[in-house]
C-alpha cells in the first residue's frame, strides 16, 4: 500500500500515532526528525543551532523524498508542510492524515519541553501565531483530518484505520 504521511503541529502526537499504526498494519515506522538527526550526526537543537532553520528546513526535504512511498507510515515534523514541494511530494505520492489539534490541548502538551528550537524561549502567543499561520497549510495537504483533542493515541488509531477502511 501506499505510504502515510501524518502531519500536523509540534506536539500533535504523530510520531506515537505512527508507531501504533505501523504496528497494527505491520508496516514499517519512519519519523523524519529522527533520520534527519541520523543524517547529520546531531540532534535537531544543534541543527538549528548551527545552520539555523533553512539548514534544517533544507536536510528536511531531501530526507522526506528518501522515505519508502510503500508500506510505511511515516512521522514528519511540524514545518514540513512549509515547503510547496514537500505537500506535492507527499500529496501524490501517499496518504497524508492531518493530525489536529486545538492550540490549547497544544499548550497544554508543550508545557515545560524546551526540545522544540522554534518554540524555545517564546511564549503562548508566538505558538499560536505560527499555527494559525500553518493550519490552511496542514489542511491543504491532507487527504483526511483527525480530530485528536481528548483522545487516547489508540483512538486516534482506530479512528485512521475506520477512514482508511472507507
Ligand atoms: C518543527 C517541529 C519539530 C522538528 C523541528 C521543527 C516545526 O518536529 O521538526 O523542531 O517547525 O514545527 P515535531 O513536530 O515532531 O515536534
Amino acid at each position: 500500500m501506499k505510504s502515510i504521511y501524518l502531519i500536523g503541529f509540534m506536539g500533535a502526537g504523530k510520531t506515537s500515532v505512527a508507531k501504533e499504526l505501523a504496528d497494527i498494519l505491520s508496516l514499517k515506522n519512519y519519523d523524519t526528525d529522527r533520520e534527519i538527526e541520523q543524517a547529520a550526526s546531531k540532534s535537531i537543537k544543534d541543527i538549528f543551532a548551527e545552520e539555523g532553520e533553512a539548514g534544517f528546513r533544507e536536510t528536511e526535504g531531501q530526507i522526506l523524498k528518501k522515505m519508502p512511498v510503500e508500506d510505511a507510515v511515516i512521522a514528519t515534523g511540524g514545518g514540513v508542510i512549509l515547503a510547496e514541494q514537500n505537500r506535492f511530494h507527499m500529496r501524490q505520492n501517499g496518504t497524508v492524515i492531518f493530525l489536529q489539534a486545538s492550540i490549547e490541548e497544544i499548550l497544554k502538551r508543550l508545557s515545560g519541553d524546551d526540545s522544540r528550537p522554534l518554540l524555545k524561549g517564546k511564549n503562548g502567543q508566538a505558538a499560536e501565531e505560527l499555527y494559525h499561520k500553518r493550519l490552511p497549510l496542514y489542511t491543504e495537504a491532507a487527504h483526511y483530518v483527525i480530530d485528536t483533542d481528548a483522545k487516547s493515541i489508540s483512538e486516534i488509531v482506530d479512528e485512521i484505520m475506520e477512514r482508511l477502511k472507507k
